[in-house]
């Protein structure tokens, strides 16, 4: 097994956590590089990531070759102390390459040719393109891979390029004659019998360009696959070479968190160590809840360890249509929250403000107006701040709540084909995550096969494409004592994305103990009513509700299907009136909830509550936190966070110690508008307490 940790402690054990910022020197005067370095050293910045688009000043033409200045400034950061994450520039050709060669340029589902003048003009599957981008790292490779400032690599940039050409179309063929073997293969899988579809010989078969009506759903799966799957190809051919060279650095790439176009799971197994690029939208404050869920992303495909926080933004970006700049305060609460999930530091895009280019207008550690700023002081701060959590450097943050997430199923879900466009996969994964986040408990977002057994709760918001052996491994934990709580509209596919035949959710029907047979997405909302709020056992038809519920999207028509599962909500109006929206059911030593609908927050919080209780899992919180807040808990440590501009006043099930401070705090906390509060809690505080507020 792969052990990340490995990877970036191998640089944190002598940096502490890492303070990064993408450095692109090539778009200043050589002059002006001291200056950098001295801003660097001032903010506390202990590595910069370099050359992410700097092909064309290495390569200018396809034979002409310039590292001048890249040994000088390596040369001066080194001596300046600064660690270099050295990226190799294939993410944005140089123009050279698309005029040379053309077929390099990807074409969309239309046919229409993505020309050179942006970045990412390259199609994943161009040989060409291969070529080049090897040529490229391998030069790297060889001159900088035993260079003293080279602490890490960075394969390319985000990667995420689709492509529909010719040459893309043959590798597609290729991926499905290994996957099926053979053409008969290939048409069971896809179903062709369904409108004359099926193929006669491999040459016919296409990516899915467009076309006059709805897509084979197999077909477009499959592409999504097959397309990712390249994506990880460019990443591993290029971390090949440089291992040959380097062999002693860490080897990775800036993920995108929930980026639909890439299996991220995948990524894991071969990246040294996860770094990931989360931008918080200042206008949209709540967004901080999907940047908590996009870390936990990442401590799940780190499995606990630490992860890398590779790319922020320290106020505005450039590339919403309305980029408002951060408030004072929420760099260092956004960077906190990353911590507090696992990173083991955080990198800006970028370090300094380019004053050309398409991202003239997105912020930088130094802005324009230099560093008597409002941003550089706050990283300044942040930089003081991320060495004094140094004692938190390596330290796992493994979680006891597992969050079931699988790319295959996210991609087959979304058919344009399916039952509604409005249960979308995050906003499910959203609402099971969030009365976690509103109680203070952080979770590991892993894939279906993951082992459990370190997990008390599993949740699983959406599997629309669940395997068998993967719905049974999850019965059989539940079965010696795990605790679940499945979603709608799971367990409805298989594999190829074909529907299974009986009654749903089929292959967890055992496990939860009710079966539905019609998905019937609402056209009005109907409310709902919880049976049994305190959970006494056997359904209390008439029980009074105690608020109104309802479910506004989805709705499957449900009956119990054991004798241990009862309900503990109804639908109250609309034709599936009496009958079960959700249900436990005891299964061996544990228990199950299954959701028919897209509960409310309220009967969210109150079955995943149950669960959390039932599993023996403690909250550090009294009650929920409030509207803006979070809490994370690492090695100890609580991050108390506070996203927004009002006072949040919290309550906390224990005493705690300011970890910089020694300030003691009791339970109840008032915090200020972006205060950002590590706090150390419980038992060792008893020890030093004297006098408590
Ligand atoms: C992405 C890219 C960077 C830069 C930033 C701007 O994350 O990786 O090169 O464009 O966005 O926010």
């Amino acid at each position: 097994m792969h052990h990340h940790s490995r990877g970036l402690y191998s640089v944190t054990e002598r940096t502490g956590m890492l303070f990064g910022a993408d450095y692109n020197p090539e778009q200043w005067p050589e002059g002006s590089w001291p200056e950098d370095i001295r801003l660097m050293q001032r903010a506390g910045i202990n590595m910069v990531t370099l050359g992410v688009f700097s092909w064309a000043r290495l390569q200018p033409s396809e034979d002409r070759w310039d590292f001048g200045w890249l040994d000088r400034i390596l040369a001066l950061l080194h001596e300046g102390g600064i660690s270099v994450c050295l990226a190799t520039p294939t993410a944005s050709p140089p123009p050279w390459l698309g005029h040379r060669h053309p077929d390099t340029l990807p074409t969309d589902a239309a046919g229409t040719r993505q020309w050179y003048g942006s970045r990412n003009q390259f199609s994943p599957s161009s040989a060409v393109y291969r070529q080049a981008a090897e040529q490229v790292t391998s030069a790297l490779a060889v001159r900088y891979g035993r260079h003293p400032a080279v602490v890490m690599w960075h394969v390319g940039n985000e990667l995420g390029q689709v492509s529909h050409d010719d040459e893309t179309a043959g590798s597609f063929r290729n991926w499905l004659l290994r996957r099926y073997g053979s053409l008969e293969g290939l048409n069971t899988a896809w179903g062709t019998t369904f409108w004359s579809q099926a193929y006669s010989q491999w040459e016919e078969i296409l990516p899915p360009r467009t076309a006059p009506y709805l897509h084979n759903p197999t077909h477009v799966l499959d592409f999504k696959r097959f397309s990712s799957g390249l994506l990880l190809e460019l990443y591993t051919a290029e971390r090949d070479i440089i291992r040959q060279h380097s062999p002693e650095v860490p080897v990775t790439t800036n993920l995108m968190g929930f980026f639909r176009g890439a299996d991220y799971f995948g990524f894991a197994d071969e990246t040294d160590l996860i770094g990931n690029d989360w931008y918080t939208d200042p206008a949209r404050p709540g967004t901080w809840e999907m940047g908590a869920l996009t870390h936990d992303l990442c401590r799940g495909l780190a499995r606990g360890e630490p992860w890398l926080l590779m790319e922020s933004a320290p106020s505005a970006v450039n590339w919403r249509p309305h980029n408002s700049a951060k408030e004072p305060g929420a760099m260092m609460v956004d960077s906190l929250s990353a911590v507090a999930r696992g990173a083991d530091g955080v990198c800006f895009f970028q370090f300094r403000q380019s004053s050309f280019g398409a991202e003239r207008f997105h912020s930088a550690v130094v802005p324009l107006a230099g560093e008597d700023t409002r941003v550089f002081h706050e990283a300044s701060a942040l930089g003081a701040r991320l060495q004094e959590l140094r004692l938190l450097t390596g330290e796992a943050t493994p979680s006891r709540i597992a969050v079931l997430f699988d790319w295959d199923s996210w991609w087959a879900a979304e058919s344009p084909d399916g039952p509604s466009d409005r249960l979308g996969v995050l906003d499910q994964l959203q609402a099971y995550y969030r009365p976690l986040l509103r109680r203070g408990l952080s979770v590991e977002v892993v894939h279906p096969g993951a082992p459990l057994d370190r997990f008390d709760l599993v949740l699983v918001p959406s599997l629309f494409l669940l395997r068998e052996h993967h719905a049974d491994a999850l019965a059989d934990w539940v079965h010696l004592g795990g605790t679940a709580v499945v979603g709608p509209f799971t367990g409805v596919a298989d594999d190829r994305g074909h529907l299974r035949e009986g009654r749903f959710p089929s292959v967890l029907a055992a496990l939860v103990g009710v079966t539905g047979e019609e998905w019937r997405p609402l056209a009005v909302p109907v409310a709902l009513d919880i049976v049994d709020p305190d959970h006494t056992g056997g359904a209390r038809p008439g029980a009074p509700s105690p608020a109104p519920f309802e479910a506004s999207v989805w709705s499957e028509d449900l009956r119990l299907h054991s004798p241990t599962a009862s309900t503990i909500a109804t639908f109250a109006t609309g034709s599936l009136a009496g009958k079960p929206a959700a249900v436990r059911n005891s299964h061996g030593a544990g228990a199950a909830w299954y959701v028919g609908c897209d509960a409310p927050a309220a009967l969210l919080s109150h079955i995943v509550g149950t669960a959390v209780a039932e599993a023996g899992l403690a909250s550090p919180v009294v009650g929920e936190l409030p509207d803006d807040v979070e809490l994370a808990t690492r090695a100890g440590y609580h991050f108390l966070l506070n996203h927004g501009p009002e006072t949040r006043v919290v309550h906390l099930t224990e005493h705690s110690v300011d970890l910089l401070s020694g300030e003691p705090h009791g339970t109840r906390l008032a915090l200020r508008p972006y205060d950002a509060l590590v706090l150390k809690s419980g038992a060792d505080h008893t020890k030093n307490e004297s006098g408590t507020p």
